[in-house]
């Protein structure tokens, strides 16, 4: 028998890609066996995501994770010490509780999820086996449909324009590794139209240009002409998908643009996003409703769930409790995973399998703040997510999770076998029966 027993969790201070302080653990189990993880970091971030440790203070900020890391060497180190990585609930619950607030404020979002996905990682060590394989248990995965942003915007480029990414997917493509062959001719296409305009400024938090534009809708066109400037045709061979992450600029029904600083209400709100959708292959879009606005995602739902792909992010950060509801008020059509989100490896599990259970898509997704882990890789494949969210095609800590999805991919060999289009879940596609009742 193979011991899982967790013996040392030892935690220390390491850099993301915004060059702020983030938390790294390291996880041994009795066998030998060892498990690495680093904490990502959100910049739009849902109100009821679970909340980072930061110390305050001048340094770095107050951005830095001195107490976080203590967290993961004192606390919860002895805490979890003695107890078996093959129970990844236990483990997780055992944090939960040891911390005691509802949003980890206390012992920290960052510390606790580290920790969790590092015994993830160490208990498929354990196993010896890669961590995509050791979660598919047998099952038959398919390598995700990877949505890849061409320009940045919102929080990750100074509110420069409103909306935050402007991505694009490969529904056309037959494999993984062909949809990124197709995104990095569209990158390169419309990087080369930027130069020509003289609008190119380099890129934003996630790879994507900076949205140097003076319209949301003068990125739609360019875009448009990027994909077909690549070569393919819009709408079939490679789509837009969008990620307006209202919440950052909507609040009691009034959307505030900071473009042009018009107000709009819902209503109106969502005729502009519907005007879009009847201009542009525009085949996703996430959060297209601030978070305290359920009404407006029933609303948006009901008017073009059928032909688009609705994703809540900040509206449900990963909770199981709330995509269930969300579900059944049929508020929208797919649920964005984020492991930071939920709190730990356990909680994002149930949250992705609320998802499933109701028949709505999900995305596993990557934070602004990234690094060199590229256990999301795993986790979107592995758990059969059917898509995969991790910015731009730019910056080695996105490439590094697009480049671990080839190996994966690799590896499957003649089973490989890619989500594509049925990787998107529109409202035609979920059964009355999955959504279940409004409780
Ligand atoms: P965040 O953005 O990591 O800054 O929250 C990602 C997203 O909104 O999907
Ligand atoms: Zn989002």
């Amino acid at each position: 028998m193979t011991d899982t027993t967790i013996k040392s969790v030892f935690g220390r201070r390491v850099w993301d890609s915004r060059g702020r302080p983030t938390v790294e653990v390291d996880v041994r189990l009795g066998c030998g066996a060892t498990g690495r993880a680093i904490a990502p970091a959100g910049a739009s971030m849902g109100s009821g995501e679970a909340v980072d440790l930061r110390d305050g203070g001048k340094a770095f900020g107050g951005l830095d994770v001195r107490r976080a890391v203590a967290a993961v060497n004192e606390e919860i180190s002895a805490c979890l010490i003695g107890l078996d990585a093959d129970h990844q609930e236990e483990v997780d619950g055992a944090m939960v509780r040891l911390d005691g607030t509802p949003d980890r404020a206390r012992l920290g979002g960052n510390a606790i999820v580290a920790t969790s996905m590092a015994v993830l990682q160490a208990r498929a060590a354990a196993e010896k086996l890669p961590l995509w394989l050791y979660l598919s248990g047998g099952r038959d995965i398919r390598m995700p449909l990877p949505e890849i942003q061409i320009f940045g915007g919102g929080a990750h480029a100074a509110r420069r324009v409103d909306i935050q990414d402007f991505m694009i997917m490969c529904p056309g493509a037959t494999s993984f590794s062909e949809a990124l062959d197709w995104t990095a001719e569209v990158y390169l296409a419309a990087g080369a139209l930027m130069k020509e305009r003289g609008s190119l400024r380099g890129v934003a938090d996630e790879g994507g240009y900076w949205p140097a534009f003076g319209s949301n809708e003068e990125i739609l066109d360019t875009l448009v002409l990027a994909i077909e400037r690549a070569g393919f045709k819009p709408g079939e061979d490679v789509a837009i998908s969008l990620d307006v992450a209202a919440s950052e600029f909507g609040r009691n029904g009034l959307y505030t643009l900071a473009l042009g600083g018009k107000k709009y209400e819902t209503d109106e709100w969502i005729s502009i996003l519907g005007g879009w959708l009847e201009t542009y292959p525009i085949l996703s879009i996430e959060d297209p409703l601030s978070e305290d606005d359920p009404k407006g995602f029933q609303t948006f739902t009901r008017l073009y769930g059928a032909t688009c792909q609705i994703i809540g992010d900040d509206y449900l950060v990963t909770n199981a409790a709330r995509v269930t509801r969300a579900a059944a008020d049929k508020a929208l059509t797919a649920v964005l995973i984020k492991p930071n989100q939920a709190g730990t490896i356990t909680e994002t599990r149930k949250a992705l399998e609320a998802a499933k259970a109701a028949g709505l898509g999900t995305i596993v997704s990557a934070r602004s703040g990234e690094t060199e882990d590229v256990i999301i890789s795993h986790l979107s494949t592995g758990w059969d997510a059917g898509q995969f969210k991790v910015g731009s095609f730019a910056r080695s800590e996105r490439m590094a999770k697009w480049n671990e999805c080839l190996r994966i991919e690799e590896a499957l060999g003649s089973r490989a076998r890619f989500a594509g289009r049925e990787g998107l879940v529109f409202a035609s596609a979920i059964p009355e029966r999955a959504r279940g009742e409004r409780r």
